[in-house]
């Protein structure tokens, strides 16, 4: 899987010409954010109709000291990458468009979008009843933007655009009440298959500096206590059975894309790997609860939503692995984020994303 020689005719595409510099000091304009809640940096909050919210308390009260309609108690992944480049944290498209709506901004912000969605997954059909956006309508909305010229081209084709979806695909084939038709192996398969159209489609739009996230191991999350059949004293096999076959797909894509999509470069981020690591020795990471949410109810603390009647909250959030009954805390994403930007090859290959963002390509 780790071929190193398939990605050096990639590096063939790059040249260290003198380039302008971005007041990051990363040669990154922009970041454009797709997925799910691992990523929502309140699009949710924005759509009045959607029913996967954390607008609430105590969403947000361990770094915002309030709630941003980020799943967490504080930043994202999206965030801490941003931060990392130097870059502003990406505004949630909704909040942006409303604010063009309204005259209070006159443009796009120049440091990149973020469009992903809580709820959502790579399948349409994923979570339609709670009216999340899904990545295709996200993609849409990105679509939007180029078509208006709301966007500079040369700016997009130096920025890095991140994918992290598929966890709620994932989780809802087990949902007892819509039992699915396909099996596990080509439910992945279409799964695939919409990621491929999204890179596709991205790439033909300007996309060149691409990280696809693999999911987390989605078979641990306290929110499997609400499933029948799901053990509570381990991790849920046959769904992370489904993540690892998902991910090794993600990954093959990943190394096609340099000869797929000329002049594009693609990472692969390992972000199994690296949860299975904090598990597997949590004190060295600072955690001592890496099985249980810290705020929700019941077993694991998976039964409730944090913030919804009766939960309770633990004291030192960034001591879980997990936050709530679906998403890990913010000391996690930040743990996960350093391992991203600047990991080595057993944490996102075949460069990581503090190379990739110091990256010219030739245009
Ligand atoms: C989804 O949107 C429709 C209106 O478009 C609304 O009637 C429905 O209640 C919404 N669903 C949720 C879960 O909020
Ligand atoms: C414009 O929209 C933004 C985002 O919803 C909001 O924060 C702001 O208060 C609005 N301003 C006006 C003048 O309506
Ligand atoms: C980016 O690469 C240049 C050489 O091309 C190097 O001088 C510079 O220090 C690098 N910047 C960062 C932030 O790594």
């Amino acid at each position: 899987m780790n071929d190193d020689k398939k990605f050096s005719h990639a590096w063939t595409l790059l040249v260290c010409s003198v380039s302008f510099r971005h007041s990051s000091g990363y040669k990154v304009p922009s970041i454009y954010v797709f997925g799910d809640s691992i990523f929502d940096a309140g699009n949710n909050h924005y759509n009045k109709f959607c029913g996967a919210q954390a607008d609430f308390p105590p969403y947000g009260s361990s770094f915002f000291h309030h709630p941003t309609g980020r799943f967490t108690n504080g930043r994202t992944v999206a965030d801490f990458l941003s931060q990392f480049i130097g870059l502003p944290l990406q505004k949630p498209f909704l909040e942006a468009q409303l604010e063009l709506i309204n005259g209070t901004r006159k443009n796009y912000p120049p440091n990149g979008i973020n469009f992903a969605s809580a709820g959502s997954g790579v399948l349409p059909a994923t979570n339609q009843d709670l009216n999340v956006t899904t990545l295709q309508t996200q993609l849409g909305q990105f679509i939007s933007l180029i078509e208006q010229n709301h966007l500079d081209s040369k700016l997009v084709q130096q920025s890095l655009f991140f994918l992290e979806s598929g966890s709620n695909d994932i989780f809802s084939y087990f949902y007892p009440f819509d039992a699915p038709t396909l099996t596990p192996d080509a439910y992945v398969q279409e799964m695939l298959k919409q990621v491929h159209d999204f890179v596709d489609q991205i790439y033909k739009l300007g996309a060149r500096k691409i990280a696809l996230f693999s999911l987390g191991p989605v078979g641990c999350v306290p929110a499997r206590a609400i499933l029948p059949g799901a053990p509570t004293d381990k991790c849920y096999g046959k769904m992370n059975k489904m993540v690892k076959n998902f991910n090794m797909g993600l990954e093959n894509l990943v190394n096609v894309i340099p000869t797929k999509y000329p002049g594009a470069i693609a990472v692969y981020g390992a972000v199994y790997k690296t949860v299975q690591l904090f598990r597997a020795n949590p004190s060295l990471y600072g955690f001592n609860d890496v099985t249980n949410a810290c705020c929700g109810y019941g077993t694991l603390g998976g039964l409730i939503q944090c913030g919804k009647e009766g939960y309770t909250v633990c004291s030192k959030p960034d001591r879980h692995l997990f936050w709530d009954y679906f998403h890990p805390s913010e000391h996690t994403y930040k743990l996960i984020s350093k391992a991203l930007w600047n990991g080595g090859r057993t944490r996102i290959r075949p460069i990581n994303l503090k190379t990739l963002a110091n990256v010219t390509l030739i245009p």
